[in-house]
């Protein structure tokens, strides 16, 4: 009974905050997006459209329906899905796009959503490190035709996601097969729950407060069965939890100052970068709107220096610089779809996290050990 008070609670909340109709709460992000793809019941052969530079919780629960990822390439200046790369890819088997706010930075959604609307292809609006994001006084998760969010990203939890939509039939389909789905889920084993949630909780401390624990980091590499960038279908294993849920009402009430401060780091953040030779941030960081920047990304096309930005960080005991995606057309299976930008991008990139706690003194801290790994000799 709590269970069921406190998710319904939040979801109400979460509607309200978000401006969209309907939603259900789902226990990870990746499951919002399992669930809103096998609501809309495609047949094998459909093509689903992602961005070439993704997390491999988007590619998961594709693979698992079977379904065939089409890769667009990028903008590297926002990380983003490039529109204009969209319409040379659609065919008669283009079902979906699923196009997320990389990194909290926003995307192109009035394009993307003209493009679905004028080719009859559904937009899965991918608010996974959005939560919070303002586009044109709408929050992320307004364009799409189904949303799906992440609760430990910009809000510090250890699990939840939504999925939400403002059509009436396609959120009944949802939650009818949420409800079935559940119903036959079988009890997971104790080394996997353990893995799961330690993974979550290391993301959440992490995206928080940049910060890393040797425990966690141990019990992830014992429980861990797959190899880094390997790929597996992937299918939901948790409901949603009271916990959760009590923590997200909570949390939710602190998002926009959280975000406020993010964006005030990132900015911040590229005005130091700009006076370091070899080392810049993403175009977008230029711009005055960028959303709710999850993390400080910057580029250093230099293999040697990068090398040595990361050995320096770690010789400093700060252990902060997270694994960047590897871009999905790296990928063997899926080298056959050539994405440059994407490729390049992952390449390149150096990823910090940019928590709320972080201020200029450490900052500029940051910036001097990339500014000394740059100055030191080879
Ligand atoms: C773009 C994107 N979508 C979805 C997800 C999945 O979210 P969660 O970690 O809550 O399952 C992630 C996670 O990294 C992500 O980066």
């Amino acid at each position: 009974m709590v269970t069921l008070n406190l998710i319904s609670y939040f979801t109400k909340m979460f509607l309200k905050f978000t401006g969209i109709k309907y939603g259900i709460m789902t226990a990870l992000g990746r499951d919002a997006i399992f669930f809103a793809i096998a609501s809309l019941n495609l047949k094998k052969d459909a093509e689903i459209m992602i961005p070439a530079f993704s997390s491999k919780h988007v590619l998961e629960p594709i693979l698992y329906f079977k379904l065939k990822p089409i890769l667009i390439d990028i903008d590297p200046e926002t990380l983003n899905i490039n529109p204009d790369l969209i319409e040379e890819k659609i065919t008669n088997k283009t079902k979906v796009i699923i196009a997320h706010h990389t990194y909290g930075f926003p995307l192109n959604v009035k394009k993307i959503r003209k493009i679905c609307d004028d080719n009859n292809i559904i937009f899965i609006e991918d608010c996974a490190q959005a939560l919070g994001c303002q586009i044109d006084n709408n929050m992320a998760g307004k364009y799409g035709d189904i949303s799906v969010f992440s609760l430990t990203k910009n809000m510090v939890n250890f699990e939840g996601g939504m999925i939400c939509t403002d059509n009436e039939h396609m959120f009944r389909k949802i939650v009818q097969y949420i409800n079935d789905y559940y119903c036959q889920l079988k009890h997971n084993s104790l080394k996997k729950v353990i893995y799961m949630r330690f993974k979550k909780i290391r993301a959440s401390l992490y995206s928080a407060y940049g910060y890393r624990n040797n425990f966690i980091e141990k019990v992830i590499k014992k429980y861990k069965k797959y190899k880094k960038n390997s790929l597996k279908p992937y299918n939901p294993i948790f409901r949603p939890t009271w916990f959760s849920a009590l923590i997200s009402i909570i949390q939710l009430t602190k998002l926009m100052q959280l975000n406020i401060k993010r964006i005030k780091n990132a900015r911040m953040f590229n005005d130091i970068l700009k006076n370091i030779n070899g080392v810049r941030c993403p175009g977008i960081l230029e711009n005055d709107i960028f959303g709710s920047p999850l993390y400080l990304p910057f580029f250093c096309d230099n293999y040697e220096i990068k090398k040595r930005i990361k050995s320096r960080f770690d010789r400093f005991k700060m252990n902060l610089l997270i694994e960047p995606w590897k871009a999905v057309s790296m990928m063997p299976q899926f080298k056959k779809q050539r994405c440059p930008r994407a490729e390049n991008v992952s390449k390149s990139i150096l990823i910090l996290p940019n928590s709320p706690r972080f201020n200029k003194r450490y900052l500029i801290k940051i910036a001097t050990i990339i500014r000394e790994s740059i100055n030191a000799k080879a």
